[in-house]
């Protein structure tokens, strides 16, 4: 944005300052304005503390940013990733779901539609019990996901949300971490002959990845008594780097792939999906798909003012650069829903957490907040105090379902009750006064020293995204959705949301401090305070 942009912000934000957001939702009709339906969902923004004009001069903002215009580029497949000259175009993975022609360029397409159908015949193959002429191993009754990031955050999420949906085919594991303890626990537990191991890693040079890949490897070939053959019937990768799976061992029958065009944390729709395919099958997978294609189209052809990827930017944008909260907190209201919080906290983070634009010059506003959260109700009963009565604002953004997969009423009742009055509480808060006619006994100067600590400031934001249920359909929506806002945000701030040059640092230095911790290299240039702990840790092995 530019100074101008952010002195409008600055000028309607002291106008809205000056409110009580209890006095904005006291309009009868502002749900009608600020409430609106993309397919299975319901987005609520009334709760944002917001009003009319803020809300267009945000549209105007938006509208000279020429968001629609990036947006085209991107479905069209223009190297709009300029660091890396990439297209971006996860929007593609989905367009055979879509009801608006296909923009993406024709062989992109193809080579989609192919990747499809193998990953198809490999459930399938898996579903059935046999190799899929692939020489896959028989009998699976366990999947490992190896894969980090986007290769982990997209697919374990799915496949948790979706748990209604499984075809009850094969038990699905996720080992993200290089952190040896799950690793050796699923060891101990899974029987390798009977267990496929999915690397699933678009650059196939992740060092977490490619460790645990060795060891379950490893694991995989002791159990057929030195076999090694017998044993990579079990691996099966994702990647977009071939010359990489091959020197791995992996023949390219048993390869699926990925492509520069698709980021890590938007490649839950290609075959990085596939742990979610073999979870739920790939008619369900498809329905994913299709919730996604939905949004897409709508992020494509509705104007500003009704398009919701658009106003979710739009609320996000205001209140960090208009009220100026550093953080957002994303409170899922159902236990499937609990690995939503990390997946946008990566899609959102490691998108807009940028501080130059494409062209090196430091950005003119803040940019991303702190993504951060729990489920609900839990999060209730731990930091929500913090979130109404702490020094700091954090806008929430809460996901509730409507119809719940079970028949428990009376727990669903009390969980949506519990999701609203928390909004609710938020908004209006709970005056001194009215603490204070609550408080009784003690002295007036102990009622008001209570009435003080009972009094809760409210004019704090929130966000309401119903589902009418949590379907694959829905889920695809949800998460095209915030692709989207995450898109129009990078356009608005003028920063690129498809690289991620803030991850490569810390990886140089621990290829560095590796060899020192094992004692194959000594500390040379290691600043102090690094050596330190280094004794620290060789001291105790
Ligand atoms: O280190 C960050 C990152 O590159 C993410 O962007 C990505 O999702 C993750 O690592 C995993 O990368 P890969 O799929 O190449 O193993």
């Amino acid at each position: 944005m530019h100074e101008s942009d952010l002195a409008r912000l600055a000028h309607d934000a002291k106008r809205v300052r000056a409110r009580h957001l209890r006095d904005l939702i006291a309009d009868p009709n502002r749900s009608a304005r600020y409430a609106q339906r993309v397919g299975p969902l319901l987005i609520d923004l009334s709760r944002q503390k917001l009003d009319d004009a803020a809300l267009e001069t945000l549209g105007d903002i938006a509208e000279a940013s020429r968001w629609s215009e990036a947006r085209d580029a991107m479905f069209r497949g223009e190297a709009i990733n300029t660091s890396e000259r990439r297209p971006v175009l996860h929007t593609a993975l989905r367009a055979a779901e879509s009801k608006l022609p296909m923009l993406a360029p024709r062989e992109v397409l193809a080579e989609i539609a192919t990747t499809r159908e193998r990953m198809a015949a490999l459930v399938d193959a898996v579903h059935d019990n046999t190799d899929g002429g692939i020489e896959l191993a028989r009998g699976i009754t366990d999947v490992v996901n190896l894969g980090i990031g986007g290769s982990d955050l997209g697919p374990r999420l799915a496949v948790e949300a979706l748990r209604e949906f499984d075809a009850g085919k094969v038990r699905c594991h996720f080992l993200p971490n290089v952190d040896g303890h799950r690793t050796a626990a699923l060891m101990k537990t899974l029987d390798p002959k009977r267990t496929l191991v999915l690397l699933v890693s678009k650059s196939f040079t992740t060092q977490e990845t490619l460790l645990n890949g060795n060891v379950l490897r490893e694991w995989l070939t002791n159990a057929y008594g030195g076999d090694s053959n017998a044993a990579d019937r079990h691996l099966v990768a994702v990647s977009a780097n071939v010359d990489a799976t091959r020197a791995f061992g992996i023949p390219a029958s048993r390869v699926l792939p990925m492509w520069d065009f698709v980021g890590g944390r938007y490649s839950v729709w290609s075959a990085v999906g596939l742990v979610v395919a073999l979870a739920i099958g790939m008619p369900n997978f498809r329905a994913f798909l299709r919730g996604a294609a939905a949004v897409d189209d709508h992020f494509r052809t509705a104007p500003w003012r009704e398009n919701l990827p658009v106003l979710l930017a739009l609320a996000g944008i205001w209140n960090r650069n208009a009220l100026g909260p550093a953080s957002e907190c994303v409170v899922p209201y159902h236990d499937y829903l609990a690995e939503l919080p990390a997946f946008l906290q990566q899609l959102e983070m490691e998108s807009l957490g940028k501080q130059v634009t494409p062209e090196g010059t430091r950005v003119a506003q803040r940019t991303v907040p702190v993504i951060w959260g729990n489920v609900g109700t839990n999060a209730q009963h731990a930091f929500f105090q913090a979130l109404h009565q702490g020094t700091d604002v954090v806008p929430v953004e809460f996901i509730g379902v409507a119809r719940p997969a079970h028949g428990l009423r009376a727990n669903h009742d009390a969980l949506l009750a519990n999701m609203l009055a928390q909004g609710a509480a938020f908004a209006l808060g709970k005056t001194f006064d009215e603490a204070l006619a609550e408080a009784k006994g003690g002295s007036e100067a102990e009622r008001r020293a209570l009435a003080a600590q009972r009094t809760f400031p409210g004019n704090r934001p929130s966000t309401t995204i119903l589902l009418d249920a949590l379907t694959p359909e829905s889920l695809g929506a949800l998460l095209a959705l915030h692709e989207h806002k995450v898109f129009v945000q990078a356009v608005l701030w003028g920063i690129n949301a498809f690289d991620q040059w803030g991850v490569e640092l810390g990886k140089t230095l621990a290829k560095a401090i590796e060899p020192v911790l094992t004692g194959a290299a000594d500390a040379g240039q290691l600043d102090a305070s690094t050596r330190a702990l280094i004794e620290a840790i060789r001291s105790q092995n």
